[in-house]
């Protein structure tokens, strides 16, 4: 049984992605029925957004001063691919992850899109980003936030670098608002998707039975919200997506 706490689960968490990550767009696709493309579209529309209290990024604004965004557990360069052609010219992307096979299959594809000027891939720990306080105009992560050992902690540090007024937009799974469509959910998590996920990425870390695992055990929509206020940001929304299956919180520091 692996160990779920602190450093074990970080390289129980890498090792999995380590041995899928070039079956991860594949089964990205297949588990989530192509879903994942517009829960990432949506995640970046409020990126850019303009919503109470925050000031957000407006799409294809000119700015003379370059402004960065950060993307956190980039993986395959999904969210990052989408906020770039969206900031402009002189917009900048740090897409960062703790694992290096992922990265590889992120740079490769930013590659194919001509963006490696613009995107720059980097190994960094959400829980220790290495960067100076106050650098980012908008931090993003997509499925990465649940996989940390210590949530709080990373969160607190995500508000780090982000500049005052600057916007985190996270993606994430959640907890789906109607009992029906949990019990489905939970079938599926717990019983189909492990098969097909295992199959397809010839897996034997089991990564994809700590999927729905680690999904339960993640704070629900409310539970998300308290901690980034905790954590230090001024003011969190967060709206549901696929009935409450995603969420996607946005908090303003
Ligand atoms: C489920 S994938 C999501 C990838 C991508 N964001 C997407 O939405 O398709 C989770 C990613 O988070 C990364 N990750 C997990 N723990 C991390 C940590 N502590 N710091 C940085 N990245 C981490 C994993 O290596 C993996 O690439």
């Amino acid at each position: 049984m692996p160990d779920w706490s602190g450093k074990g689960k970080e390289q129980a968490v890498q090792r999995m992605f380590t041995a899928i990550a070039r079956w991860y767009d594949l089964n990205n696709s297949l588990l989530s029925f192509g879903l994942h493309h517009r829960w990432k579209r949506l995640a970046v529309k409020y990126l850019f957004e303009p919503s109470a209290g925050a000031c957000g990024f407006r799409s294809g604004e000119v700015s003379a001063e370059p402004r960065y965004a950060l993307d956190i557990g980039a993986g395959t360069g999904d969210l990052a691919l989408l906020i770039q052609p969206r900031m402009g010219e002189a917009g900048r992307v740090a897409a960062v992850d703790l694992n290096q096979a992922m990265l590889q299959e992120g740079l490769r594809k930013i590659a194919g899109r001509g963006l490696h000027g613009r995107i720059t891939c980097l190994r960094a720990n959400a829980e220790q980003l290495g960067f100076r306080d106050n650098s980012f105009d908008a931090v993003t992560t997509g499925f990465c936030i649940r996989n940390v050992s210590d949530l709080l902690g990373a969160c607190m540090e995500i508000c780090r670098v982000l500049k005052p007024g600057g916007r985190f937009v996270c993606l994430e799974f959640s907890r789906p608002a109607h009992a029906w469509l949990l019990r489905l959910y939970d079938w599926y998590s717990f019983s189909l998707l492990p098969k097909i996920g295992t199959l397809v990425a010839h897996d034997r870390t089991g990564v994809y039975r700590y999927l729905p695992a680690s999904i339960r055990a993640f704070p629900d929509q409310e539970g998300l919200k308290a901690l980034l206020l905790k954590a230090g940001f001024r003011h969190v929304d967060y709206y549901n997506v696929s009935g409450g299956i995603v969420a996607i919180h946005v908090a303003t520091k």
